[in-house]
């Protein structure tokens, strides 16, 4: 096979097949597909685009380039996906809620990408957990806790890794085709029975509309269920952080104060519970959503899920008592003060974006892949839409490193949340349930 001439059949519109997508990637991998070559087949799908079988055959060829883990743990192997929000930290209830049903949860994670927070840098936030654990230890806390969440380990999907980064300086990142491979090449490589994806919408989510979200879930839930991943997508709001918190540390004790049942935050009850359900039902583990939310919902008041959680962080090097005493182990910010309103009113809209922004200005997200990051800061306590705010009810609280830094997430807070006179009647937060065309 010749690398030119699988790139000149997807220039010219034609569909390529598994024996030729499988080449290239690779070829990607050990060098024989050069970094130009692999600019042009971006371009020509991002221009041409793919058909689902051609997505699937490139999903496939691309996780096979690595690790693809396997297991025998006597339950279905299960995981979530989003496609990244800002407050957005499901993944630290649903994961022990889901093992305390009886599931293995596995969760491959990835940092913060733009103005979305990620998962492995608020497990970062833990002194003494190992998000970066071989493989033997993954899969031991798997088994004995039911969940561990953790970074990439061993050698997954190299060829994404490469194409990826040809994409980033080939304006190809956003192709709906190379974003379904890249996802699910390394959600695949973890040796799924099911999957659940969470994709944001709204203006903190890379899709802002609901056509180019549905567009994104449509093919990753037919694409990981042609790949043979049972698979289905809840399409959500992101036109306000998902927690009252962004950040770091701050959303890891929001989390924890979840889980302990300190303070809930019912968007995030409702998005959990919603995909929780979803994983068990496609899991085999309840024969309906709503059976499956009551199992949800049991795991957290019975406090399974917090035990769980506590057993996860012990298990990957964290200390034996942070559920009882998570303030001892987590960074604080020199300075934490509250945020009001300029004016009083309803909370009309949230610039959810520019509060994610916000967090990488006070040094809690990245500017570079390289940067270094804090832990400490970010905002808590974060009103929602259709909130009231008076001169006693901050908008926020800004965890911050210095007075000067506080100052600007100040303004940019009061500047994020508007306030008017309007009395807002809710809108959905879950916007669509996409199922796999054949189901
Ligand atoms: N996240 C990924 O892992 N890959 C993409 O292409 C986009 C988002």
């Amino acid at each position: 096979m010749l690398t030119q001439e699988i790139i000149r059949k997807k220039r010219d519109g034609q569909t390529l097949d598994a024996p030729e997508l499988k080449f290239l990637m690779r070829g990607l991998v050990d060098g024989k597909v050069s970094n130009a070559q692999a600019a042009a087949f971006a371009m020509s799908v991002y221009f041409n685009g793919m058909q689902i079988d051609e997505r699937v055959a490139l999903t496939v060829a691309m996780r096979d380039t690595g690790d693809v883990l396997s297991w025998d743990l006597g339950g279905p192997v299960v995981d979530k996906h989003s496609t990244g929000g800002v407050g957005d930290n499901v993944s630290l209830m649903l994961a022990p809620a889901l093992a305390a049903c009886g599931v293995y949860v596995p969760m491959i994670s990835g940092r913060g990408l733009g103005h979305t927070g990620g998962t492995l840098d608020k497990f970062d936030s833990i002194s003494g957990y190992q998000t970066q654990p071989d493989v033997d230890l993954l899969k031991k806390v798997t088994q004995e806790v039911g969940c561990a969440i953790i970074g990439q380990t061993g050698d997954i999907a190299p060829a994404d890794k490469v194409l990826y980064g040809i994409r980033d300086v080939t304006a190809t990142v956003e192709s709906v085709d190379l974003i379904t491979a890249s996802i699910l090449s390394k959600k695949l490589a973890a040796g799924l029975d099911a999957l659940v994806l969470d994709v944001k919408c709204g203006n903190g989510a890379f899709m802002a509309t609901q056509d180019d979200a549905r567009e994104l879930a449509e093919s990753l839930v037919n694409v990981a269920n042609g790949a043979g991943c049972k698979t289905s997508a809840i399409m959500t709001d992101m036109n306000e952080p998902l927690a009252s918190a962004a950040g770091n540390a701050v959303e890891v004790r929001n989390a924890v104060d979840f889980l302990t049942g300190t303070h809930i935050d019912n968007r995030l009850w409702d998005v959990t519970s919603d995909l929780g359900a979803e994983l068990l039902m496609l899991a085999g583990v309840v024969p309906n959503v709503g059976q499956g939310r009551d199992r949800i919902s049991a795991a957290f008041t019975s406090g399974a899920a917090a035990e769980r959680f506590g057993a996860m962080v012990t298990g990957l090097g964290g200390p034996a008592d942070f559920m009882e005493n998570m303030h001892k182990y987590l960074p604080v910010a020199p300075v934490v003060r509250e945020v009001f309103a300029t004016s009083e009113g309803f909370v009309q809209g949230i610039d959810t974006r520019g509060i994610g922004m916000a967090v990488i200005e006070l040094g809690g997200g990245r500017r570079v892949s390289s940067d270094t990051i804090d832990h400490s800061v970010g905002f808590s306590d974060l009103a929602g839409v259709g909130q009231l705010m008076d001169k006693d009810e901050p908008i926020g609280v800004v965890h911050a490193l210095s007075d000067a830094d506080a100052d600007a997430a100040a303004q940019t807070l009061q500047n994020a949340m508007k306030i008017g006179d309007d009395v807002l009647r809710p809108k959905p937060l879950i916007r669509e349930n996409i199922i796999h065309d054949n189901d």
